[in-house]
């Protein structure tokens, strides 16, 4: 391949992801963030945080002083002990929950573990690599485990050590068990052998930036043990990341090796990538706690104003109160070939994270409304325009109008 035709490959790549971006409306990835400055350091650079982040090891072709800082940004928020916090960047979200119940399995190793019907496959995969016996819990139809059959579940086997997994933001509806409940039902049955692991993947930072008496609990404060979250959604990193979140004392009880790099063997993987500890500290830093409070304010507004969009439609639709997905009755084709959307049966979700557009949501509504106003046997594809969007590094301003309400449809 010449470098012309290369040029022209990567050019039209560029504009198929363009083009693309606003009608992908079903997925948690926000799109509103630049990371144009960081590109010299993509010119040729290894960057490689094998290891411990708290250990530098003899290599210098690292950021591991950028993942520090990460890590203890997502300890404050996540309320974790500044004397007693440890935690590393991981490739992703999935990597945080095999991390969180491996450090459940070392401490209580024979433990059954319970999460919802609603958890993301990375939990039955990560119990399963581990050898670990499972129980899946009853979900309620808005997506919160069943609080009373997890108490039937856990009395059965009252001789084990319980892990539970809580779903903080699960992926279809975006609902959150709630660990001060989860907590509660462990004293009722007395159980002291016990780990949380809080899997929140896409809501553990917008929670963590409400009020904590007017949101479900889920972080360390509230009695979870581990928190995993993804880089890559609401924070915005373009590249797959995630972080986890947990107690030095419990981390210091699995034994690590220091290896030949000079850096203790303490995470999952070995070498990892230095790059996204570097754009997660990037984003942290632009944004600040100030930054990432709008973005998830705004995020709800957008999602109240299609929520509202929707019920003007008569179509049903519906949200929790802290979230940015909406799920609404699942679309006509016509509309699905056009917009990406989740889709489960008869439920589909939208997600208004950080980059989505009021147009863009405009817009669906639009080619729904025009959907269902045409008999199936004359829907062609859908025409709307919407007009291109630009990245934007600085966090737009919820409008004042944004109301907290939790309307269902159904
Ligand atoms: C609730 C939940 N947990 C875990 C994950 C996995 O995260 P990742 O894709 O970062 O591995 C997802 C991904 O969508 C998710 O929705």
């Amino acid at each position: 391949m010449t470098g012309t035709d290369m040029a022209a490959t990567l050019a039209a790549l560029t504009s198929r992801w363009e083009q693309a971006r606003p009608y992908n409306i079903g997925f948690p990835g926000a799109t509103d963030l630049d990371f144009t400055e960081l590109a010299p350091l993509l010119a040729g650079y290894l960057l490689n945080n094998v290891g411990d982040a708290w250990v530098d090891g003899i290599a210098v072709n690292h950021t591991k002083e950028m993942e520090r800082e990460v890590v203890d940004f997502f300890a404050d928020l996540f309320r974790v002990a500044s004397d007693d916090r440890w935690g590393y960047v991981t490739s992703g979200g999935s990597e945080a929950n095999l991390y969180g119940l491996w450090l459940a399995r070392t401490l209580h190793l024979d433990a059954v573990t319970y999460f919802s019907a609603e958890a993301h496959p990375s939990i039955p995969k990560a119990a399963a690599l581990l050898g670990l016996p499972t129980v899946i819990v009853r979900a309620e139809p808005e997506g919160t485990i069943d609080y009373q059959d997890l108490a039937r579940q856990i009395d059965q086997r009252r001789d084990r050590a319980v892990i539970v997994v809580a779903n903080i933001g699960t992926t279809m509806t975006e609902a959150v068990d709630d660990v001060r409940r989860i907590m509660q039902v462990l004293d009722e049955l007395a159980i002291r052998r016990r780990y949380i692991h809080a899997d929140a993947a896409l809501s553990g930072i917008p929670l963590s930036l409400m009020d904590s008496q007017a949101r479900p609990g889920f972080d360390l404060a509230d009695g979870a043990d581990s928190i995993a979250c993804s880089g890559h959604k609401f924070t915005g990193v373009v590249t797959p990341c995630g972080v986890v979140v947990t107690r030095k004392t419990l981390r210091d009880r699995l034994s690590a090796a220091v290896a030949y790099t000079g850096s203790s063997d303490t995470t999952i993987i070995g070498s990892r990538s230095g790059h996204a500890p570097l754009m997660l500290w990037y984003a942290i830093r632009r944004l600040g706690v100030d930054g990432l409070r709008a973005r998830a304010e705004r995020s709800r507004a957008l999602a109240e104003h299609l929520q509202t969009r929707l019920a003007d439609l008569r179509w049903p639709a519906s949200r929790h109160p802290h979230a940015m997905t909406v799920v609404l009755q699942t679309p006509p084709q016509v509309v699905l070939k056009k917009w990406v959307l989740v889709t489960r049966g008869e439920r589909s979700h939208i997600i208004t994270a950080p980059g989505t557009t009021q147009d863009s949501l405009d817009a669906f509504v639009d080619d729904l409304r025009a959907a269902i106003n045409t008999p199936p046997d004359r829907r062609s594809d859908p025409v709307s325009a919407i007009p291109p969007q630009r990245h934007t590094d600085t966090a737009p301003q919820p409008p004042n109008t944004a109301r907290r309400v939790f309307r269902t449809g159904r």
